[in-house]
């Protein structure tokens, strides 16, 4: 795909982006729960249920919270940054004037998603009286993103930084759709997420056409050294050393024996997912490579071997 055969979004943002069409979304005073137990097995585990199986909703507001405060860090500091130079024409990557205004649609629909988790953390504290315990300051791409760019050279930095984003909007659309499928959530809570789905589901093609047409365009020196560094991308992008430190400081919040918080703690340890190919974030990560061709190339598949599933190997 070359740059000149991109068609832009332009009109399926003006019919159905969350911005331009969905109301207010009200947070139900009802008996369903604030957030999906799935997505936070902490309040499923042995120790939680037979400890305090009365702090599960404190639990999962928490969790919610956290989601809320990733979701706002995600938008504004990681994918509004980049699509905001892209659509500004500040990017070392130049594209034609149709693939700057779609960035800038991406903007306006991050930064809306940013005002509606917030808008929504503030209506779950005024219905549930549950204030959030201290939230982290970054996500796994504060770090994983700086860490990937230190390793390129100047002229890489932001095809790498491109690439980074890429995968990151591709693998938030199935952590969104999670959601959806939950009858036990809130109708209000599904609504949101599914809102935010559908807005995610423009972004993540955008995204991959982009990274296809830097990629089409890049000589092959810059795509080995570029395929070199994705293993560490990759390895900090899916630690679960955020989530860990948010489960832990969540455990101190419940009123159990130190013996229990342990075993707690234990038991959250055990439930990370190995940073392999069974990673379940692994699939969508290999759908960015996959759309934007970069996996035809030889250099991808040989630096993401650890990732790809066991008969690719
Ligand atoms: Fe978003
Ligand atoms: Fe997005």
């Amino acid at each position: 795909m070359n740059a000149l055969d991109y068609h832009s979004f332009a009109e399926a943002w003006e019919s159905h982006a969350t911005i331009r069409t969905r109301p207010r979304r009200l947070v139900e005073d009802d008996q369903r729960l604030i957030y999906p137990l799935s997505r936070q097995p902490l309040v499923l585990s042995e120790t939680f249920v037979r400890e305090c199986p009365q702090q599960r909703d404190f639990a999962l507001a928490q969790s919610l919270y956290k989601f809320i405060n990733d979701v706002v860090i995600f938008e504004t500091e990681i994918v509004d940054r980049t699509a905001r130079r892209i659509a500004k024409d500040r990017f070392a990557i130049r594209f034609p004037f149709a693939c700057r205004y779609d960035a800038m649609t991406v903007v306006v629909d991050e930064d809306y998603h940013a005002l509606v988790a917030m808008d929504f953390m503030q209506q779950t504290i005024a219905l549930t009286g549950i204030e959030p315990i201290a939230l982290p300051r970054e996500i796994e791409l504060s770090r994983a993103i700086p860490a990937a760019l230190a390793l390129a050279p100047e002229h890489l930095r932001d095809a790498l930084e491109l690439i980074c984003v890429g995968i990151a909007e591709n693998t938030l659309t199935d952590d969104v759709a999670a959601f959806a499928r939950d009858d036990t959530v809130k109708p209000s809570v599904k609504g949101l997420m599914a809102d935010h789905l559908l807005d995610e589901g423009r972004h993540s093609s955008f995204w991959a056409r982009l990274v296809r047409i830097y990629w089409h365009s890049a000589p092959e020196a810059d795509r080995q050294c570029i395929a070199e560094i994705l293993p560490v991308f990759l390895a900090q992008y899916l630690t679960n050393d955020i989530q860990k430190g948010f489960d832990f400081a969540l455990t101190d919040h419940l009123p159990i024996s130190e013996a229990a918080r342990q075993t707690l703690r234990q038991e959250v340890t055990a439930m990370a997912y190995p940073i392999d190919h069974r990673h379940p974030l692994l699939g969508n990560i290999l759908r960015l490579f996959r759309a934007s061709s970069m996996l035809d190339s030889p250099c991808v598949q040989q630096a993401l071997a650890h990732y790809l599933p066991e008969p690719r190997r």
